[in-house]
């Protein structure tokens, strides 16, 4: 037995002490380095997997429930800084005992890699979320906001001081500033002021040294890298000053569905010929579900929701709807109006009485607490889509297990069709008549097959190819896949596979980021499955 036992020891202890030390060396490093007013608080800055509340801190900001599985890899240690020094301890701290890092703002991220890892090595997440606070300057209409900050704050806090300033951030409330900006960042106002990366003029951002740097001091190519470049790449970002643009003190919103039998094909297939005549002040969308998604298969039809905001009255938009696109029907209680805050509660689902809902983090719509598992994936629309390609989507939207699948059409054109494509890594822009996302939801219990809704997902996407953008197919980083390129021959190089996203998520942009990624970090500190690789890393 003795012997027996011995090997059973030596085989496998060495790597749990190895990884439990190399854990103990990195807390003794990052307390001895946060200050000694900082140790006594230590208990809310440093989380490990003993800490009763790392659970609760882990999963708090986790969106895609995929990733809280048994089998799912969990971070050694949560960081939540309070201040900047604890960033960069942090950073610190994992390069000198050779932990790997990732960076969470709001962790939406669709693939969870600001939270999880593929790889076995051990990791430390720098989570932000109480780094966020917003320096609004109404007279200079800019606003310095920290990464960790959720849309819904900023929305909040410049409606408190103006009604007629705006940011043109995203549609969902709580998606934070770090992974938004990072990439790129589209929402309800990006026809008429572009993405949100377009509307950053400057940044604080820690390299790998450790470094605090602003515009000035990291210079423009790394000022235009973390600008659509895809987060957790080049640094960790603390903070944005942004530009808040301006609006109408009130704005127009109308919703309107029409299912398969009421021609939502006909009137589908029509909207994608007249986008282009929307003025730039309108966010005109589409979101497209099946009914009766509980109950059984029967009497299932498609529904297209047309969802549109305007900057201006009613009795503009009006006329403008009949003139543009007299077959959707509308009538004159279809249309709302509010203020440019309210129209973000109501198009983002939310409760519209109090304006404060944008302030809780911890607020989920109601379907995404029911269903917080999801597949995601991306495509822009170059040529119009014909009937029958739609038809065979509704084949599928139909199937049993796609109860639950989400189609969502946002239009391009106005100040996007201009924006040349290599102003910011963000590369879509002219030519683009709409961007469609898929996703697909579900809740992980004992006796659901999750893959069962991934390859439906992936299935689709397939179907899609001729209808799609092509050489390359484009997909947004912010919605994040690690599909792509996974099966692609790409020669089996890291970098032969990461050129395969590279070129999805960047089209020619991606040369140039992985040259600034060589020189900011050439030992590649700063990485996750879709970081832009250094040449030869
Ligand atoms: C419900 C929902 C709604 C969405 N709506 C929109 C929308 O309307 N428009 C749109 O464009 N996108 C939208 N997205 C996509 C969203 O913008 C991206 O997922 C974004 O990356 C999320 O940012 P985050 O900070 O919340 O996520 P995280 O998971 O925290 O981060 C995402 C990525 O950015 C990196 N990162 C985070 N913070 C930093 C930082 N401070 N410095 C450097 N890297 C960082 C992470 O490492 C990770 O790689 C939505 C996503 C969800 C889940
Ligand atoms: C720690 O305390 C010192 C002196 O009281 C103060 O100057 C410093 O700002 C504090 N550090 C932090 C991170 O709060
Ligand atoms: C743990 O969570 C509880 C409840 O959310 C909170 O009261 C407590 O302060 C937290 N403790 C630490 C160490 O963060
Ligand atoms: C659908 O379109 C047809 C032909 O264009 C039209 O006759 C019919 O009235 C439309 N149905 C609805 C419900 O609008
Ligand atoms: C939904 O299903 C119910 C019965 O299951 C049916 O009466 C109803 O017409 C269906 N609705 C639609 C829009 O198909
Ligand atoms: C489906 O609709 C048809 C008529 O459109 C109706 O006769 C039938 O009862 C419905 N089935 C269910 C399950 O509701
Ligand atoms: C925020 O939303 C959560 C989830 O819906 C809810 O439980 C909580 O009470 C809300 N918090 C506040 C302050 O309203």
């Amino acid at each position: 037995m003795f012997p027996v036992f011995l090997i059973f020891v030596f085989s496998f202890s060495w790597p749990i002490t190895s990884s439990a030390n190399t854990h103990q060396d990195f807390l003794r490093c990052l307390s001895s380095s946060l200050n000694s007013n900082d140790s006594a608080s230590i208990s809310r800055l440093v989380y490990t997997q003993r800490s009763s509340n790392y659970s609760s801190v882990l999963e708090s900001r986790i969106h895609n429930s995929r990733f809280i599985t048994p089998t799912s890899t969990r971070p050694l240690v949560i960081v939540t800084p309070l201040h900047v020094s604890h960033v960069q301890s942090t950073i610190r701290c994992s390069k000198k005992h050779g932990l790997q890092l990732r960076t969470r703002s709001g962790g939406h991220d669709f693939e969870g890699v600001s939270y999880v890892s593929e790889s076995e090595a051990p990791f430390v997440v720098v989570d932000l979320a109480n780094l966020r606070s917003i320096d609004i300057d109404v007279e200079n209409e800019v606003a310095w906001v920290q990464s960790g900050a959720i849309m819904g704050e900023l929305y909040y806090a410049v409606a408190q001081k103006s009604r007629t300033l705006a940011f043109p951030g995203a549609l969902c409330h709580g998606v934070a500033f770090g992974g938004f900006i990072s990439s790129g960042g589209y929402g309800l106002l990006f026809r008429k002021y572009g993405i949100a990366a377009d509307n950053v003029v400057d940044a604080e951002l820690i390299d790998v040294k450790g470094r605090i740097l602003n515009r000035k001091s990291m210079g423009e190519d790394l000022f235009w890298a973390i600008r659509g470049g895809g987060g957790g790449s080049f640094g960790i970002v603390l903070s944005w000053k942004v530009k808040l643009v301006r609006v109408p003190e009130i704005v127009t919103v109308f919703s309107t569905s029409r299912t398969l039998e009421q021609n939502a094909t006909q009137l589908l297939h029509r909207w994608q010929y007249i986008t282009s005549q929307f003025p730039d002040g309108m966010f005109p969308s589409i979101t497209i579900t099946t009914t009766n998604t509980t109950v059984d298969n029967r009497n299932r039809t498609v529904v297209a929701s047309f969802n549109t905001m305007f900057l201006g009255r009613a009795n503009e938009l009006i006329p403008l709807m009949q003139n543009i696109f007299p077959e959707l029907g509308l009538t004159v209680q279809d249309y709302s109006e509010m203020s440019f805050v309210e129209s973000i509660l109501v198009l983002g689902q939310l409760p519209p009485e109090n304006l404060e809902i944008l302030l809780n983090r911890s607020y989920r719509i109601s379907y995404l607490v029911a269903t917080p598992s999801f597949k995601a994936k991306s495509d822009y629309i170059k040529k119009p889509i014909p009937e029958i390609g739609f038809q065979g989507i509704w084949s599928q939207l139909l199937e049993p297990e796609a109860r639950t699948a989400t189609l969502n059409l946002a239009a391009y054109g106005g100040i996007m069709d201009e924006i040349p494509e290599s102003a910011v890594p963000y590369p879509h822009r002219n030519g683009n008549i709409y961007e469609i996302s898929y996703t697909i939801r579900w809740r992980e219990e004992d006796n659901v097959d999750s893959e069962i809704y991934i390859s439906w997902m992936r299935k689709l996407y397939d179907y899609m190819t001729p209808f799609v953008s092509k050489s390359p197919r484009e997909a947004y980083v912010g919605y994040r896949d690690l599909d792509i390129g996974r099966n692609e021959d790409d020669g089996q190089t890291s970098y032969g596979r990461a050129s395969v996203w590279g070129r999805k998520y960047y089209k020619n942009n991606f040369d140039r980021l992985v040259k600034i990624k060589t020189m900011i970090d050439p030992h590649n500190f700063f990485r996750h499955e879709q970081s832009i690789p250094p040449y030869f890393g």
